[in-house]
């Protein structure tokens, strides 16, 4: 009743913003730059890569969310460029917007874009990926990325048997401060499971000269990074794994885990293991809930994945835009140190999701739909 009432409130509070605004002639015309053309937009998001499934996902749950707003937006994506994405703010900023909502591509170099944007007194909300070592973000909405990765361990460890089971690690790009948080994450579940020896480690020679030490600092997920990266590229994933398998003994294959650190690499690097003879079975992990890793869960190619629902994350972060354009201070969680300041932050939960809960998590819950996969039980 509450909620119904407040959402009814807020509506007439959407309704006089743009009565104010279309009288005010909308503010376009009386800036000194709309070369970007189209008029006016409130909200400007800027997403990393239209060539990943889940940034598509995300474009679509906004474009969902938008429908209910009265505020006007734009999405662009900066397809894995930095010089790209500060192009597209600035294009948006040329139009007027308010807030920033963007997920950067690199999360450093996107200092510069959001430097601007805070110039022209625009409220900058990063989104999913946190942008580092300035002062020019606002608010921070995302998952807890330390839970992804402790999760993705988690199965890793509640699938070995025995001792002494392979270990392959991957993790995603350095420029993307998320893979140090899922990486590290992972890491203080699996340390000590690797310490005594469920697991020996296939792949990393930094990652085993740290086999011992609980907590890695920066710089010591840094190196181990280096060595074990996809850079969020499946490509990438599929050629390191296949040197990994040509240059391991029979001793480092056999009955393997691997730790995957999204659905996009996990299907590339799982084919890589599936295809190898001497390979006899391999727990791997994934992030994402992507359509096709669904599908890889259903058919036993992947062994899970981390759901992270995508509404949620698109509602907080239209929540917040609408919240501050209203002149209100949006409500947080906690908050995410980005090297310059304590960013206030606002956190969603995730789930481990396999074969036994498929179903109920993404078709029963109206995720996804049932017909959109082949052999779910
Ligand atoms: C996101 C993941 C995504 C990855 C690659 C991360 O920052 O949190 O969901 O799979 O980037 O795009």
């Amino acid at each position: 009743m509450i909620k119904t009432w407040r959402k009814f409130s807020l509506l007439l509070v959407l309704m006089a913003v743009t009565l104010v605004i279309a009288a005010c002639g909308g503010g376009s015309e009386g800036g000194s730059a709309s070369e970007g053309g189209g008029g006016q937009v409130d909200v400007g998001i800027v997403l990393p890569t239209k060539d990943e499934p889940r940034w598509v996902q995300d474009e679509q749950r906004f474009k969902d969310a938008l429908a209910e707003t009265d505020y006007s937006t734009e999405i662009l994506f900066s397809q894995g460029s930095s010089a790209k994405e500060k192009e597209n703010v600035d294009i948006l900023l040329n139009k007027g917007i308010k807030v920033l909502i963007i997920a950067p591509h690199d999360g450093a170099a996107a200092a510069a874009a959001v430097e601007s944007a805070k110039q022209d007194d625009v409220t900058v909300i990063a989104y999913d990926r946190l942008i580092t070592d300035t002062e020019a973000v606002d608010y921070y909405v995302t998952f807890d990325s330390l839970a992804v990765g402790a999760a993705q361990a988690q199965y890793l460890i509640d699938n070995a048997e025995g001792s002494g089971v392979p270990l392959y690690l991957y993790a995603g790009a350095s420029s993307d401060n998320n893979a140090f948080l899922f990486f590290q994450g992972a890491w203080s579940v699996l340390q000590p499971k690797i310490a005594d020896g469920t697991f020996k480690i296939a792949n990393s020679s930094e990652a085993e000269a740290l086999k011992d030490t609980a907590e890695l600092s920066r710089d010591q997920l840094s190196k181990v990074l280096g060595q074990v990266t996809t850079n969020w590229d499946p490509n990438e994933a599929k050629n390191k794994a296949q040197t990994h398998l040509t240059g391991v003994g029979a001793d480092m294959k056999g009955d393997v885990a691997v730790l995957a650190p999204n659905d996009g690499t996990a299907r590339a690097i799982a084919d890589v293991f599936a295809s190898d003879g001497e390979v006899t079975n391999y727990v791997i992990t994934g992030q994402d809930a992507e359509k096709a890793s669904v599908q890889y869960i259903i058919d036993k190619k992947q062994s899970m994945t981390v759901f992270k629902d995508v509404r949620t994350l698109v509602k907080d972060a239209m929540d917040m835009a609408v919240t501050v354009l209203e002149g209100n201070e949006p409500e947080t969680t906690g908050s995410y140190d980005n090297g310059a300041v304590e960013v206030k932050a606002k956190q969603t939960d995730v789930i481990t999701v396999d074969e036994e809960n498929v179903k109920a998590e993404l078709v029963d819950s109206g995720y996804y739909e049932a017909g959109e996969f082949t052999g779910l039980k």
